[in-house]
């Protein structure tokens, strides 16, 4: 094995890495959140057309801050799917034409398989650490996904539970703008809440006791949605929003909270890792620990900069599986806008 070169264009992060192995030497992540920001979320044409015009000066940022030549790359992996058509082309497109001109295999990834190890990616410069691998809960909570699985051993997962409607950051998201607040929703509820009363208003925690790993949180904004309709004077208060965004924030997290641990002792592990955007919340990593610490699980949350979407993530899984002998993917297969990850392995 050798360099590794990860490219990942799924949403609305341009995003490239090499790893020599497992070891990173270099990555970079181009964020599109501004321009998307004026729409109050992402713009599929807009995300092609920034994928298009960045890929390539941020593929050659990292391959100099690499230190190495592009015909020393061995393997080529990228984002196949799921995700948006015309950004995943630009990304598999790309790899399709640097592994055929430099002869080196090509792995497409799932998108979600790669967040489902992102938080055994640790120290410094970061590696892929799976020789501490366990058995784990894995909770993926972004704005297009909030999925959890049960992850037996690395490339081994089975699919428990996933979101029936809205994401989890999408519902933050969604909230925010009912609040006036700007995209994304996510972190400037995080920071409002802080100055919030957590219990001052008493949300639904829906399908805490649906009986099965399932999520759906359109009814909670759409709760929240008639609640200021019948009390806009709320939106008038500093404090009144940041109680509201404390307690929206709370009814978001427990739900992730309690699943979680029902997953994770349903299936009788000892382990919980947690990657995607919301993962970047310090109430849910917070509180999820104290949960953990007092069950004596192991939780793993993907440090800040490997929760989001990049391409280490990517070139780590393709690292995993050439490890553990899996074939290439054929150099004329397509994208997969709508993969499951359910499909790839039992
Ligand atoms: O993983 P990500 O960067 O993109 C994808 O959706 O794939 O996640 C973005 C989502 C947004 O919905 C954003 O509001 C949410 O993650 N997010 C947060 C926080 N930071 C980002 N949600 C809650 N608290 C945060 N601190
Ligand atoms: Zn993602």
């Amino acid at each position: 094995m050798g360099l590794i070169l990860g490219i990942e264009t799924s949403c609305d992060e341009t995003a490239v890495a090499v790893l020599k192995d497992n070891e990173l030497l270099a990555h970079k992540i181009s964020s599109q959140i501004k321009i998307h920001a004026e729409y109050g979320g992402v713009v599929p044409e807009l995300a092609s057309r920034e994928h298009l015009k960045n890929l390539l000066i941020v593929y050659e940022q990292v391959i100099r801050e690499a230190k190495i030549k592009p015909e020393q790359i061995e393997l080529v992996a990228a984002t196949r799917g799921p995700g948006l058509p015309g950004a995943l082309m630009i990304g598999w497109r790309f790899a399709q034409g640097f592994a055929y001109a430099s002869r080196c295999p090509l792995y497409g990834i799932h998108h979600h398989e790669a967040h489902l190890y992102s938080a055994w990616l640790e120290g410094l410069p970061p590696r892929l650490a799976i020789e501490k691998f366990e058995p784990n809960i894995s909770l993926i909570v972004s704005g297009g996904h909030t999925i959890l699985a049960d992850v037996a051993a690395p490339l081994r997962h089975q699919v428990l539970g996933q979101t029936l409607d809205d994401a989890a950051g999408e519902c933050f998201d969604k909230i925010a703008k009912l609040l006036g607040l700007p995209y994304p929703g996510g972190p400037i509820i995080e920071h409002l809440a802080k100055n919030g009363d957590p219990q001052a208003y008493k949300f639904p925690r829906p399908m805490l006791n649906s009986n099965d790993l399932n999520f759906s949180y359109s009814g909670l904004k759409t709760a929240v949605r008639y609640f200021l309709r019948d009390r806009p004077e709320l939106l008038k208060s500093e404090k009144n929003i940041a109680d509201l965004c404390a307690s929206v924030q709370a009814a978001i997290i427990d739900v992730l909270i309690a699943k979680t641990i029902t997953a994770t002792l349903k299936a009788g592990r000892r382990c919980i890792t947690v990657s995607g955007g919301v993962a970047c919340n310090r109430v849910l990593r917070e509180k999820l620990a104290m949960e953990c610490a007092q069950r004596g699980f192991n939780l793993r949350i993907a440090s800040p900069q490997f929760c989001t979407d990049n391409a280490v993530m990517i070139a780590a899984v393709a690292w995993i599986k050439q490890a553990h002998g899996d074939s290439p993917t054929e150099m004329e297969a397509d994208i997969i806008p709508d993969w499951d990850l359910q499909d790839l392995h039992l």
